[in-house]
């Protein structure tokens, strides 16, 4: 993808996951997906419906006590959520590995401590803002560097 991210507006919950759906079916093995907005934005939402239309039956949820889960759809999907990885270099540098391969699938919730080591992926990037009440702003694109 490239030039300008293309927007939608989401007014429930349920419309989000169909955007969401609607991404994933763009998506192939390898790609990492960022996806951006504030707490309760509708990240984990849009990455269910994602996860819905790429086969996966099991419950999509937030993972909590560890920064990804693996789901088993039609391909293999990570889904991470890095916001309490407050510094990814006092890490193990293969954290990340675990849910990065070229076979899979991921979508990763605060991506910005993890960035510096994704410059060699095929990256997307989804932006969710609030707009009031339940409608929410949504652009799509190819990602654009740290925020
Ligand atoms: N238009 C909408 N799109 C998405 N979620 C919505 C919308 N309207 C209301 N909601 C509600 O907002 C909440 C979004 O929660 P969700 O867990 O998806 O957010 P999140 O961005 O992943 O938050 P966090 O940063 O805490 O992980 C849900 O309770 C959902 O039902
Ligand atoms: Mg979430």
């Amino acid at each position: 993808m490239s030039g300008a991210p293309e927007t939608a507006e989401s007014a429930s919950a349920e419309e989000t996951e169909a955007l969401g759906a609607r991404l994933a079916r763009e998506l192939r093995p390898g790609d990492v997906v960022l996806v951006r907005g504030e707490l309760g934005a509708g990240k984990t939402t849009l990455i269910r419906g994602a996860c819905r239309e790429l086969g996966v039956e099991s419950p999509v949820t937030s993972p909590t006590f560890t920064i990804g889960l693996r789901y088993a759809g039609r391909i293999p999907i990570s889904h991470l959520d890095l916001y309490r990885l407050g510094d990814l270099a006092a890490e193990d540098p293969a954290l990340l590995d675990d849910y990065l391969d070229p076979a899979t699938v991921a979508f990763l919730e605060w991506p910005a401590v993890a960035e510096p080591r994704l410059a060699d992926r095929s990256l997307r990037e989804v932006r969710i803002e609030h707009a009031g009440g339940e409608r929410r702003r949504i652009a799509f694109g190819a990602a654009t560097g740290r925020e």
